[in-house]
């Protein structure tokens, strides 16, 4: 079977935000002629849409291209608002509430596999969550990045999540990262992304890139040879495989479409058929 590999869609930074279905639809077949390449099934790591009725279309339109479609949340699909554009045509109290939302959506949707938390069809998915633990400057600490964290970024600025609590957020996925991989998938999808993929450029001096990062090598080890994490949140492609100590050989996949002003591909020099993967 193929899997053909994406993330980081934003698709509400190429299509208009617009209640009508038609109008979405038109900028969809665009989109997908640019971005995707046919293949049985479809992963698509989280960040699809800020706007909770993007979300939901997007969802429809991508089901009737590929017999499967596996999908976890991104840190930009939880958000409960709509950065001003919409206002209150929809409230979400917390993002916990728009989570339930979109699952029972998605649940009413053919080929669509919203995996929050769960394996299915040995596919494992989680968005998981930042450490807290990397380091960009040896000044740099955990707590201070905690604080940051809190006060400064997105996500906590646009989540209401976990009630934005740091250490309760990482907790929580720690344990979900430990369940699925236990599970052994052959596939294990995430948002954010281990450290094992290697940090970009872009992101080595940057004090906001632990806000991207987990140290994922316990997790990794748990997945048999030959096994495929994908994750992304970043926006650069990454292609590559990683040696666990045990010996065992892991694919990591990266593919991101990001803002329309970035060129993912531009750092490694890949292309789009570099993420389209045959799997046993
Ligand atoms: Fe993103
Ligand atoms: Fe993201």
């Amino acid at each position: 079977m193929t899997y053909y590999f994406i993330i980081d869609l934003h698709v509400d930074f190429y299509a208009p935000v617009t209640r009508t279905v038609a109008i979405l639809r038109k900028h969809f077949v665009d989109y997908f002629e640019r971005h995707f390449l046919p293949a049985d099934a479809c992963c698509i790591a989280g960040d699809i849409a800020n706007d909770y009725f993007t979300y939901v279309e997007f969802l429809k339109f991508i089901a009737e291209k590929y017999s499967a479609v596996y999908v976890c949340f991104g840190n930009h699909d939880i958000i409960t608002e709509h950065l001003g554009r919409f206002g209150a045509d929809k409230e979400f109290a917390t993002s916990e509430s728009k989570i339930k939302y979109f699952l029972a959506e998605a649940g009413k949707i053919p080929n669509i596999l919203l995996l929050e938390n769960r394996i299915a069809e040995g596919v494992a998915g989680c968005m998981g969550m930042c450490d807290f633990k990397y380091k960009h400057s040896p000044a740099a600490s955990e707590i201070a990045n905690k604080i940051l964290w809190a006060t400064r970024w997105f996500d906590a600025r646009h989540w209401k999540y976990m009630q934005n609590n740091a250490d309760k957020l990482w907790r929580h996925y720690d344990i979900v990262f430990r369940e699925l991989t236990a599970q052994r998938p052959k596939i294990m999808m995430s948002h954010f992304l281990p450290l094992e993929f290697e940090m970009s450029e872009r992101y080595r001096q940057d004090p906001y890139s632990n806000f991207f990062y987990f140290h994922g090598a316990e997790y990794l080890e748990n997945l048999d040879d030959g096994s495929i994490w994908q994750a992304g949140h970043t926006h650069t492609a990454i292609k590559r495989e990683y040696i666990d100590p045990l010996g065992k050989k892991h694919l990591l996949l990266c593919n991101p479409v990001g803002y329309p002003d970035e060129n993912p591909y531009a750092e490694y020099g890949l292309k789009r058929e570099d993420f389209l993967v045959k799997v046993e």
